[in-house]
């Protein structure tokens, strides 16, 4: 998969979170966020899997969603960054998943900040996002974000908007 647009930093720095590149020492971290999300079996083999599909998805295509590491604490957090997602290596979708736990502190719209910087330094002139009805806390980082609901759609699991947001 090639694209046109120059490749995204994988390395970001916020006042509060570092995002930088997958380590295998994560996949700890990211089986317990499958854990916690339930749904797919998780497997710390899985979690082995993903991180490895990540890193050379990465080096491909020069977009990546990023494990969120907190500056004080240390600890691995949840990821966000770009991905293809169900949209396209031009217009990725800008995503994120971050443990309970850390949840209503501000980190989601603070690294997804960092990211809508990372994709405008690529070049890239538009983003999307596709979040289920009932996800109240996605909408309002994407709102607080400047991302506006453009159209819906439907697959197996339900209702499914798409929200953008045109880059400067
Ligand atoms: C979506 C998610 C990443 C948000 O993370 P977060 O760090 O809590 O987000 P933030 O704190 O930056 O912002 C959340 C906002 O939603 C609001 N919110 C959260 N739950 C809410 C609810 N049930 N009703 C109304 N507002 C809600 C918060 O008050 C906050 O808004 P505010 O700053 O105006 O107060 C997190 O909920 C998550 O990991 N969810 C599971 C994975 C997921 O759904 N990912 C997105 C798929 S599209």
């Amino acid at each position: 998969m090639s694209s046109s647009y120059a490749p995204m930093s994988f390395h970001l720095e916020t006042e509060r979170l570092i995002l930088r590149p997958w380590a295998a020492s994560d996949a700890d971290g990211l089986y317990a966020l499958h854990t916690e999300r339930g749904g797919d079996p998780a497997s710390l083999e899985r979690a082995r899997e993903v991180i490895a599909r990540g890193l050379s998805t990465a080096a491909a295509t020069g977009i990546a969603l990023l494990p969120i590491c907190r500056r004080a604490e240390g600890d691995f957090i949840g990821y966000c960054g770009l991905t293809v997602g169900r949209s396209t290596l031009d217009e990725p979708e800008i995503a994120y998943e971050l443990f309970q736990r850390v949840h209503g502190n501000g980190y989601a719209t603070e690294a997804a900040r960092a990211v809508l910087d990372a994709a405008v330094a690529t070049g890239r002139r538009r983003l999307w996002s596709t979040v289920r009805t009932w996800n109240t806390a996605s909408f309002r980082v994407l709102d607080k974000i400047g991302f506006e609901r453009d159209h819906v759609t439907a697959d197996d699991r339900g209702e499914l908007v798409w929200l953008t947001r045109t880059l400067p």
